[in-house]
């Protein structure tokens, strides 16, 4: 290359770079959903404050059963999306009166991304969920209902921006082990479309447990990634299956997903595992993991409902208070005597008839908050909603000594 040759090429990549400013410079403009200030990694960069209004562009069923359907949301406004990370989740404010037969009332829900981002829209996948067998006479899930009865194409839903802890380590390269127990496959469907796109020569295994074909949700998609992705090790697990259900093509292994069968099919070597799923799989398995020799800070996991998960089978539940502590409810005007029960300042507000707003009972939505006046609030693990100072969220939280709380 002569000396010219140098200079013309280094002229011309200035050249593009001061292009590229220049038509930056002209064409970016703020967004007026961008606030000022965002507390990171719990909310998606570039997200935006309360609720935002979406119109749902189509529903499509994912299993045969058709008990889980996926929701595809645009913004009402058109502007681009925040990326989120693969594994948040959206809150969303549900008004449902208008709808004859949905139930009364505001109701607060959070439903997991179901795809790697987009910049033109979400989508979640919602399990209708039944009422419990018993006692009788319990109403089927609200939220889930209403969602698969009233929500259509053309309607308008109201969410907040995606958040939330549990989401791929996207920088890593370290092989990704994805454990997904029936509806607990929606983030990891996220995680796992995003490291086909991103990271195809990334080693991911996805376990993935539910009854049978009838509720083998994405079945299609998921074999297609098997066929294509030469670094996907899918283990589907089958608990109940159908007559039809063939062993080694509709599903790899018949029983639960649980620490032996990972023994018995994950090779050696370091893994970075993501859990999610009903409750007792989640309350075996994280512990299970440790007790494996799997590190604490490569368990990731999350419980799309009051779940009591301990990293280690070891360790025990968290104590009994060994003396009552008072608990002041300073609007509602009443001093209660906590002694342990219920395990959380919800359930035990409630069960003394206080009032307190609630959605997913886990802290992810932030409908439970209150102000702490004095006192302090423990947790089993950091909860997913992000917390002003000086707030607390009851349906996880318990008192470490004497509380007054706004509420
Ligand atoms: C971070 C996060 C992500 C999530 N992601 C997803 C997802 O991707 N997909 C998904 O489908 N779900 C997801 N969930 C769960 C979802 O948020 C809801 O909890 C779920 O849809 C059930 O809500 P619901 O309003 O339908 O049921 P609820 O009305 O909350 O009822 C729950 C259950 O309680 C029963 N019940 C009703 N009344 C009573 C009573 N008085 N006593 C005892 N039982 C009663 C109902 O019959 C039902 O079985 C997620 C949850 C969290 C926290
Ligand atoms: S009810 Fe959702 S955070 Fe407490």
């Amino acid at each position: 290359m002569t000396a010219f040759t140098l200079l013309l090429y280094i002229a011309l990549a200035l050249g593009s770079q001061i292009l590229l400013g220049v038509a930056y410079a002209l064409l970016w403009r703020p967004s007026p959903l961008v606030p000022k200030a965002q507390p990171e990694p719990l909310r998606a960069a570039g997200a935006w404050s309360g609720l935002r209004a979406f119109r749902v562009a189509s529903r499509s069923y994912e299993d045969a059963a058709q008990t889980q359907c996926s929701f595809y949301l645009e913004p009402v406004d058109g502007l681009a999306l925040p990326a989120y990370q693969p594994g948040q989740f959206l809150t969303f404010h549900l008004v449902p009166a208008a709808a004859p037969g949905a139930p009364a009332g505001s109701i607060t829900r959070c439903y997991s991304l179901s795809e790697r981002p987009a910049p033109d829209h979400y989508r979640v996948t919602i399990k209708r969920v039944a009422a419990p067998a018993e006692p009788a006479g319990l109403p089927a899930g609200a939220a889930s209902n209403y969602f698969h009865d009233h929500v259509h194409a053309g309607d308008t839903l109201h969410l907040r921006a995606p958040a939330g802890h549990f989401y791929l380590d996207t920088g890593a390269h370290t092989p990704v082990v994805l454990i997904a127990g029936g509806i607990g496959i929606t983030p990891m469907m996220s995680m796992l479309r995003w490291c086909a796109q991103h990271q195809p020569q990334r080693l991911v295994h996805l376990y993935y447990g539910v009854r049978n074909s009838a509720e083998h949700a994405y079945k299609a998609a998921l074999e297609d990634m098997a066929t294509r992705l030469p670094h996907l090790q899918l283990h589907v697990v089958y608990s109940k299956p159908l007559a039809q259900d063939t062993f080694a093509i509709d599903y790899r292994h018949r029983g639960h997903v649980d620490l032996a069968l990972l023994k018995q099919t994950l090779p050696h070597g370091a893994q970075q595992f993501y859990i999610c799923g009903p409750a007792a799989m989640m309350e075996s398995l994280v512990p299970g993991l440790t007790e494996w020799g799997v590190a604490a800070a490569d368990i990731h996991f999350e419980a799309f409902g009051p779940a009591t998960v301990r990293l280690s089978a070891a360790e025990p539940p968290s104590q009994e208070a060994a003396v009552p502590i008072s608990v002041q409810f300073q609007r509602s005007g009443r001093t209660l005597a906590w002694s342990g029960k219920p395990s959380n300042l919800l359930d035990f507000a409630e069960a003394h008839g206080i009032a307190v707003e609630s959605g997913c009972r886990s802290g992810s939505c932030g409908s439970c908050v209150s102000t702490i006046v004095s006192g302090a609030v423990d947790y089993a693990s950091p909860p997913d909603f992000d917390l002003a100072p000086g707030q607390c969220l009851l349906c996880v939280g318990r008192p470490r000594n004497a509380l007054t709380l706004d509420a």
